[in-house]
């Protein structure tokens, strides 16, 4: 039986390392925890409304004022359940997620709040779909280090295992990695992971910089990795992850058209390490399938091109490495059976 390139890619075996919590927050679900959390949406007929942005700095006021809807544990749970639906649905198997505290905090939302509210959606998700998942706080750059700081006593405080790394977003172009390096530092030492987003609306230098004064080895987004030849090299040499994401690129980073001549399909020819996530999946009118499907259709990747990306995600995940190869191995066999059945 022969399967089409659609149905092959809807039942390829995913991980999705680079969404954010907030940024998954159904429309439907906004409305209803505005509602109930007595807050006020910016003016709107219908929420979907909301969710239409020209770029990363108007994208991210939106987030912002949607996040504050959420605000009892309760809410964080039904948010994180949502969001690990929709990824399992999508055959997601293992999901690194973000989400942004120092959205919350300053509405008196405590940090345990969060996380009693987020683990309990993790578990609930992971009873009713098998999706596994871990966390990853995001340090919003335009707030400081020394803010920073002080969300990361609060993760190492909480002792919660799957508190699995950081990373740093926000708006990218203003805010270079460079003074957050001792930060992630001290992150990296007390046993965390680090990732940073660089080269969405920043320079290729905000990339070297992540690497060579944050640590990271893994780079959210990335795009403009194509501008510069020998960060290119460097890259493809440290085996640096890049986690892109389409719908997000065609609107917060300078190449709005998805084609060939995207440079995520450039990445990929390049022979970098890269991966397609879905990074805000409703407030960009996307899904993991969808983000997929855009890749194939629009950037060209090939069935080839999406094995090798499952491998890459699988070796830039923050899996212990026992798990990975196991999983290479499974992975390998199963999307080579598929490959097989396509027409
Ligand atoms: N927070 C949520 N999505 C983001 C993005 N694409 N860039 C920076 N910060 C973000
Ligand atoms: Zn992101």
């Amino acid at each position: 039986m022969s399967i089409t390139m659609r149905e092959f890619l809807h039942k390829l075996p995913k991980m999705e390392l680079h969404l954010h919590l907030e940024g998954a927050i159904l429309p439907g679900t906004a409305a209803d925890l505005a509602r109930k959390n007595g807050i006020t949406l910016p003016p709107h007929d219908r929420v979907e409304d909301l969710y239409h942005y020209e770029n990363l700095k108007e994208f991210l006021d939106i987030y912002t004022a949607v996040s504050d809807s959420v605000v009892s544990a309760d809410d964080f749970r039904r948010i994180t359940f949502e969001m690990l639906q929709s990824c399992a649905s999508n055959n997601a198997r293992y999901v690194e997620f973000f989400f942004s505290p120092q959205v919350h905090l300053p509405h008196g939302i405590t940090f345990d709040t969060m996380i009693d509210g987020i683990t309990a959606g993790m578990d609930e998700a992971k009873a009713e779909f098998g999706v596994e998942s871990r966390i990853i706080p995001g340090v919003n750059r335009e707030l400081g280090p020394s803010a920073g700081e002080e969300l990361l006593d609060m993760i190492l405080a909480r002792g919660e295992e799957r508190l699995i790394g950081i990373g740093l977003d926000f708006n990218e172009a203003p805010f270079p990695p460079e003074p957050y390096a001792a930060l992630f530092a001290r992150a990296a030492k007390a046993g965390l992971k680090v990732t940073a987003h660089a080269g969405e609306s920043g320079p290729a230098r905000h990339i070297a910089g992540s690497i060579d004064a944050l640590g990271v080895r893994r780079i959210d987004h990335g795009y403009h990795v194509v501008t510069d030849e020998a960060l290119v090299e460097r890259c493809r040499e440290l085996g640096v992850l890049f986690t892109c994401c389409p719908s997000t690129a065609a609107v917060t980073s300078p190449w709005h058209d998805l084609s060939a001549e995207h440079p995520i399909r450039k990445m990929a020819d390049a022979g970098l390490k890269i991966m397609i996530n879905s990074d805000d999946p409703p407030m960009f009118g996307t899904d993991l399938a969808i983000e997929y499907i855009k890749s194939a259709e629009m950037l060209g990747l090939t069935p080839a091109m999406f094995r090798q990306m499952a491998l890459n995600s699988i070796d830039g995940s923050w899996l212990p490495e026992t798990e990975k190869s196991a999983l290479k191995s499974s992975w390998s066999q199963e999307i080579d059976g598929l490959i097989a059945q396509l027409a």
